[in-house]
């Protein structure tokens, strides 16, 4: 079965084509619009999203070799996201759909996020996983790749949030994440003991509004931007603030309930030092660890593929009214199976 999978969530056009869970032709374009505004703007999210969408399916396409008679089906995300953002997506799947006469079928970005794994590894069930990214923080659970239940989440800003928000602080560029790993490889982390917000002693939710704010308040109070030293040392103090809350919470997670594999997904997952400590608190429990490789952290058309592909690979696809989903509860809440409203065909 050949799947085309498109991904308009945020800032990342994707778009990638699966045959029986192989990759054949992928294409990911981060939109550079946004460098200029230190953030995502939905409306320009949109707006690229159109403009680009149809150019790259046609070279997906053209790279594969096939034409859009030999798509068997196509996987969308349906949320959560950027409601303009993801209408784009779904919009050009539905009219694709129709159209050629095939099936479609909305993924759970998250979801999808968490099982990119299942590309490269064989995974083993149930897995605990995390998914950290620019819009989420997410503990999960999965007991197979159908069910799949949330444990925690961010009570306010997502761990790539408050990385961007941090690197513009400190007048890096955005996204900023990446900037920060690289310059706190030479930090140093004791510098300033910022604060790790743990909450309630059963809680496996995390805030990072706190640590962000204490950030920003020494850097006001310090002055010393333009010393290079000071932009390593800080940004190493803080890198190792939100890792320190997210395996904290991670090892919870591992105490209340039985796993057999650890997952770190999300555009944070590239991070260094959180790879490595995840590494650690896996060796630890002698759990295999499984990260999709850095070039699949962020957003892509291949995991909505992979996982929609499974889904119509069997026979279920979604009715052409289906919605799109700003949050991980508005999917939970739309349809007995989780994320969205399928036909069993
Ligand atoms: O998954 P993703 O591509 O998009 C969203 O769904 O948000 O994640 C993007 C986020 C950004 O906040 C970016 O700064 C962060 O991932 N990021 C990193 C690193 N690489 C990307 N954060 C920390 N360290 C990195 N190496
Ligand atoms: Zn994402």
């Amino acid at each position: 079965m050949r799947v085309l999978g498109i991904e308009t969530s945020c800032d990342d056009t994707g778009v990638a084509l699966l045959e029986n869970g192989r990759l054949l032709a992928e294409r990911t374009v981060t939109q550079e619009a946004h460098r200029r505004y230190q953030g995502v703007v939905p409306e320009i999210a949109s707006r690229e999203h159109l403009e680009l969408i149809f150019p790259l399916i046609h070279e997906v396409l053209g790279e594969a070799k096939l034409t859009l008679r030999d798509l068997d089906g196509i996987a969308v995300t349906c949320g959560p996201g950027l409601i303009g953002c993801l209408l784009v997506g779904l919009s050009t799947a539905k009219a694709l759909a129709f159209s050629l006469g095939i099936p479609f079928v909305g993924v759970n970005h998250i979801h999808a996020h968490l099982l990119s794994v299942c590309l490269e590894h064989d995974v083993t069930f149930p897995l605990l996983g995390m998914v950290v990214s620019g819009g989420h923080t997410e503990i999960l659970r999965a007991v197979d790749p159908d069910h799949i239940t949330p444990l925690g989440s961010t009570l306010d800003d997502a761990a790539g949030e408050a990385f961007d928000k941090v690197a513009k602080l400190l007048g890096l560029g955005y996204p900023g994440g990446v900037e920060i790993d690289r310059l706190a490889a030479n930090g140093d982390r004791e510098f300033v003991r910022f604060p790790r917000a743990m909450l309630a002693q059963d809680s496996l939710d995390v805030s990072f509004s706190g640590l962000k704010t204490a950030v920003k308040n020494f850097v006001e109070r310090s002055g010393g931007l333009s010393d290079d030293r000071f932009r390593r040392d800080v940004s190493a103090s803080f890198q190792t603030a939100v890792v320190d809350v997210l395996v904290a919470k991670m090892e919870r997670a591992l105490a209340r309930h039985h796993a057999e594999s650890l997952i770190l997904a999300g555009g944070v997952a590239s991070n260094s030092e959180l790879r490595q400590r995840f590494t650690v608190l896996a060796a630890e429990r002698s759990l295999p660890l499984l990260m999709p490789e850095p070039r699949l952290c962020g957003d892509n058309g291949v995991m909505i593929a992979l996982v929609g592909g499974r889904l119509l690979s069997r026979g279920e696809s979604s009715s052409f009214g289906l919605g799109a989903y700003p949050t991980l509860e508005a999917i939970e809440a739309s349809g007995p199976l989780g994320s969205v409203a399928h036909n069993r065909q």
